[in-house]
C-alpha cells in the first residue's frame, strides 16, 4: 500500500496510524516494535508519543528491536544506535531501556560478533516476532544497513558500510575517519518476517530510491524492493518523495 500525502507532518501522522493498526492486527500481547534510526521516522515517533499520552497505546511493557548497530563503537558512545534509540525513541514514546534490544557490534573476534548476530535473530523469534517494523530508506535504497547487493534472504550479520552511507553519516561524527567501517544489521530476510512493515520517506532526495523500491524490479541492487514481497507493507510518502513515481 502506497500512501502519498502533502507534507512530512501528514506522512508522520499516517505512518503512526499504520503502526498502531499493525500493532492491533499482529500483536498478541505487549507491543513488539521494530525500530529504525535516522531522521525519517522522528515525526512518526512523536505521533506515537502523542497516542500514548492519549491512552491509545502503552509502550511501558513493550519490546523494541533495533534494525542495526555500528561495529566497534562502545554502546555508551553517543552515536551508537543504542544511545540514539534511547534518546530519540525510548525517552520519547515511553519504552523502557530494559525493553530495548540492539545488535551487539562489539566482541573480541569477528566470529564472536557473528555469533551474537545469529543470536539476535533468535531473540526476535523468542519474543514472538516483530509485530510492526518501522523503516526509513537510504538514498541508495538501503534498508537498515543492507546496502545494494545484499541478499534478499539475508539474516542479521556483519556488513561493510557503503562509502556513500559513511559520508552521509559523517555529520554525526568528528570527521569521516571516525565513522565505523562495519555494522551489524538485521537481514532483509529477517525484516520480512515482521507482521507489518511501515516505511516512511520524505523529501526529494529519497525520490529515486522510492521509485526503485516501489516500481522498479525486485532486485538486490535496491534492497528496498523487498517490500514488494511482503504481504502487508505500507509505504508513506510526502509529495517530494513520491515525485518520481
Ligand atoms: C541510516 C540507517 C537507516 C536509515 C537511513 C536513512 O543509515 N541505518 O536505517 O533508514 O540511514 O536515514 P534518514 O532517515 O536520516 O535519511
Amino acid at each position: 500500500e502506497v500512501l502519498i500525502v502533502d507534507t512530512p507532518e501528514e506522512a508522520a501522522a499516517f505512518a503512526a496510524s499504520a503502526v498502531l493498526d499493525g500493532l492491533r492486527a499482529y500483536g498478541t500481547g505487549n507491543p513488539v516494535l521494530g525500530l529504525a534510526t535516522g531522521s525519517s521516522p522522528l515525526g512518526l515517533y512523536a505521533e506515537l508519543a502523542a497516542a500514548a499520552q492519549r491512552g491509545e497505546v502503552d509502550f511501558s511493557a513493550a519490546r523494541g528491536f533495533a534494525l542495526d548497530e555500528y561495529v566497534g563503537l562502545d554502546d555508551t558512545h553517543e552515536q551508537s544506535y543504542r544511545q540514539t534509540l534511547i534518546r530519540e525513541v525510548c525517552n520519547v514514546i515511553g519504552l523502557p531501556e530494559s525493553g530495548l534490544n540492539v545488535p551487539n557490534g562489539n566482541g573480541e573476534t569477528v566470529a564472536q560478533i557473528a555469533e551474537q548476530a545469529a543470536a539476535y535473530d533468535e531473540a526476535i523469534k523468542a519474543a514472538g516476532g516483530v509485530d510492526v517494523q518501522i523503516l526509513g530508506i537510504g538514498a541508495n535504497g538501503h534498508l537498515g544497513f543492507n546496502e545494494p547487493a545484499s541478499s534478499l534472504r539475508s539474516r542479521t550479520r556483519i556488513k561493510r558500510l557503503a562509502s556513500q552511507t559513511r559520508e552521509d553519516n559523517a555529520r554525526f561524527f568528528d570527521g569521516l575517519d571516525q565513522v565505523p567501517t562495519h555494522c551489524v544489521t538485521q537481514g532483509l530476510g529477517t525484516v520480512q518476517e515482521a507482521g507489518r512493515l511501515v516505511l516512511i520517506a520524505t523529501g526529494s532526495h529519497k525520490a529515486e530510491a522510492i521509485a526503485a523500491a516501489v516500481e522498479g524490479p525486485l532486485s538486490a541492487s535496491c534492497p528496498g524492493s523487498v517490500l514488494q514481497l511482503h504481504p502487508d507493507a505500507v509505504v508513506v510518502l510526502d509529495e517530494a518523495a513520491a515525485s518520481r513515481l
